[in-house]
């Protein structure tokens, strides 16, 4: 673990050098909203791992004091903090995966499109840096609206002529978590074996967990099927509302986001066995993205995961029928943004 490796003595870590049996912390990571509710204790987050060796932290305030904190946990990772416009690129160079918690989160009574306005614009500005500088890079978007901030990062990439689709990723990963979390809890399983996938997008109705392919499988009555699937739906307005105006999630989107940079990480790394959920660019159905399982390697999606949309039940594909125009209209949305800058 990444405590015990910090707790090695020179001779040790010369021998583990020579023989590789640990990861070697080698990749750089750097998080754009880093001083933000999420920012923060995904940077923490960040700092556990063993396989980071620099975590570049940036954000156009505050961020000096986070990074400051967080450089003193005795983990292998060197963190540096870069504040406003002018310190962009510099934390960008050389970057393996560069994850975007950047812009407002939700209050009471709005949803994810309504942050359409401010949060479109920095994504923009944010993406159009790291083509410039980090062009290979794996990008983590979990900016929201997701539906929309993705495609918008893939036309700003496309018009820096540096669009890769296997290595843009629009953060689902806390609809798994919660997915997870909910089904273990009702159907008294023990949560680590709990896998649900979850596809669509990432925005009420168009959130499409698929409780038929749970694993270990396990049986629901209709009853449990509709309280489920609405409650996984709407599991960020319940954080929006207990928090009363202070926000939307952000260590349970930390964690999950976590996880999701863990999995890149140990795709870059080699490792050939990793799957998450994450909204890519994808022909699994007619819309230009798509939520689904993919296979990540090396050089990002190595495969779309087609089996867990294959002999879904009546409600599963009621329901990912009826999710279709709200994605594509949020896909046109922020298509339309991009492309009207130029
Ligand atoms: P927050 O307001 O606590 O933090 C946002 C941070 O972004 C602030 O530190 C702010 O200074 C910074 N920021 C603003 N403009 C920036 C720019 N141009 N460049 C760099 N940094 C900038 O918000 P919180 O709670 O951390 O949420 C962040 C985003 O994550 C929101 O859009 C929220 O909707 C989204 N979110 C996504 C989830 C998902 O599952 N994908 C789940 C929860 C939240």
């Amino acid at each position: 673990s990444a405590l015990r490796a910090s707790f090695a003595t020179k001779a040790q870590k010369e021998s583990r050098n020579q023989h590789q049996l640990q990861p070697q912390a080698s990749y750089k990571v750097a998080v754009l909203g880093a001083a933000g509710g999420i920012g923060q204790p995904l940077a923490l987050l960040i700092k556990m791992s063993p396989l980071v060796s620099d975590l570049h932290l940036y954000d156009i305030a505050n961020v000096k004091g986070v990074a400051a904190d967080i450089s003193h946990c005795n983990t292998p990772s060197q963190v540096r903090d870069f504040t406003g416009a002018s310190e962009l690129g510099d934390c960008l160079k050389g970057v393996n995966v560069v994850v975007i918690p950047a812009g407002v989160p939700r209050k009471p009574g709005t949803t994810r499109d309504d942050l359409f306005n401010i949060n479109a614009g920095i994504v923009r500005d944010l993406v159009s840096a790291v083509a410039d500088n980090c062009p290979g890079a794996f990008i983590h978007i979990i900016s929201n609206p997701v539906n929309s901030t993705v495609p918008i990062a893939a036309e700003i990439l496309k018009q820096k002529g540096v669009y890769d689709p296997k290595k843009l990723f629009g953060v689902t990963t806390l609809d798994v978590v919660r997915a997870n979390t909910f089904v273990a809890q009702r159907k008294n399983l023990k949560l680590i074996d709990v896998d649900v996938p979850v596809v669509g997008g990432h925005a009420g109705i168009t959130i499409l967990p698929l409780l038929s392919k749970t694993r270990p499988s396990a049986s629901f009555t209709d009853e449990e099927i509709e309280e489920l699937t609405v409650r996984i739906q709407n599991a960020g307005t319940e954080v929006v509302e207990a928090k009363a105006g202070a926000g939307s999630a952000t260590l349970s989107m930390a964690y999950a986001a976590a996880r999701f940079v863990e999995s890149s990480l140990r795709a870059l790394d080699g490792d050939g066995d990793v799957y998450e959920c994450a909204y890519v660019q994808s022909d699994l159905t007619e819309l230009p993205f798509f939520a689904s399982r993919v296979k990540l390697g090396k050089k990002g999606v190595e495969a779309l995961i087609p089996s867990d949309l294959q002999g879904l039940t009546e409600y599963e594909q009621k329901a990912l029928e009826a999710l279709k125009p709200e994605l594509k209209s949020s896909i046109e949305r922020g298509v339309a943004f991009a492309q009207k800058q130029t």
